[in-house]
């Protein structure tokens, strides 16, 4: 049965990719912060193993890795993110979104790359968004886009690291989707976005690996 592991599940895109693969008889492996109140995922079937994660702590993180390190992920997709907007944080929150948006992408796949590498496919995907573009800016940040930039710099730096290790890993931007980040004039629904991601980490070829892509596979210029 193959593996993936989903970073941030409990809500939105991360979700909807647990019911995905769950219903295609894929093991999930699904982080969550609150696993003592997992909300919707609980109601989710299949082979889903709940983990407790916060992107935040080095130490969730070590023990993440620890619990997986016997499972080959054929796909790990990070996904956790947050949105804060510029003059709205303080400067504990915005030391905090660069923290999740821009570092543990990078810090939390590393971790767990062994993993991946032990796995068949060797996917990874670390979810930006097209708000990087032309980014960062870091002297005056726009929080989220300023750090999916920021994210999407260092993933370029390090992806070459991980390809070395026969792994194919993208950037990916899932779309306009409905969640409670963007809200229900967003123009697509999680089950679209989703469905569209797998379809293009299906298809995926190790000559893509360190490309951004879009949820249909169109390539997002840097
Ligand atoms: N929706 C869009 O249109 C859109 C567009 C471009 C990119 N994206 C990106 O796609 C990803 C998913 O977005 P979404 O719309 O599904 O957002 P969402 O509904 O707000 O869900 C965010 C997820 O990230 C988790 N998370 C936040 N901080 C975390 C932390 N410190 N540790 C672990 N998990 C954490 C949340 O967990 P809790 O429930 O514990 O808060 C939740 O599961 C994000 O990276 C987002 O930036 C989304």
């Amino acid at each position: 049965m193959p593996n993936v592991a989903i970073i941030g599940a409990s809500r939105g895109i991360g979700l909807e990719f647990v019911r995905q693969y769950a219903n295609t008889g894929w093991r999930v492996c699904a982080t969550t912060r609150t696993p003592d109140q997992p909300g919707e995922l609980e109601k989710l079937r299949g082979d889903i193993r709940l983990h407790h994660l916060d992107v935040l702590s080095d130490t969730h993180i070590a023990r993440f890795a620890d619990a997986l390190t016997k499972v080959p992920l054929y796909v790990l997709i990070h996904n956790a993110g947050v949105l804060k907007s510029r003059g709205r944080a303080s400067p504990e929150e915005t030391s905090e979104t660069m923290r999740i948006n821009a570092e543990a992408p990078i810090t939390t796949v590393s971790a767990l790359i062994d993993s991946v590498a032990a796995s068949d496919q060797k996917k990874v995907v670390v979810m930006s968004s097209i708000q990087a573009l032309g980014r960062p800016r870091l002297s005056n940040p726009d929080l989220y886009g300023d750090f999916k930039g920021e994210l999407n710099k260092r993933f370029r730096v390090i992806e070459p690291e991980w390809r070395a290790r026969g792994i194919t890993a993208i950037a990916l931007h899932p779309g306009y989707v409905k969640t409670d980040m963007t809200g229900q004039h967003a123009s697509l629904t999680p089950a679209e976005s989703v469905s569209g991601i797998r379809s293009v980490l299906n298809s995926l070829t190790p000559a893509q690996s360190g490309r951004f892509l879009d949820y249909r596979g169109k390539e997002v210029s840097w």
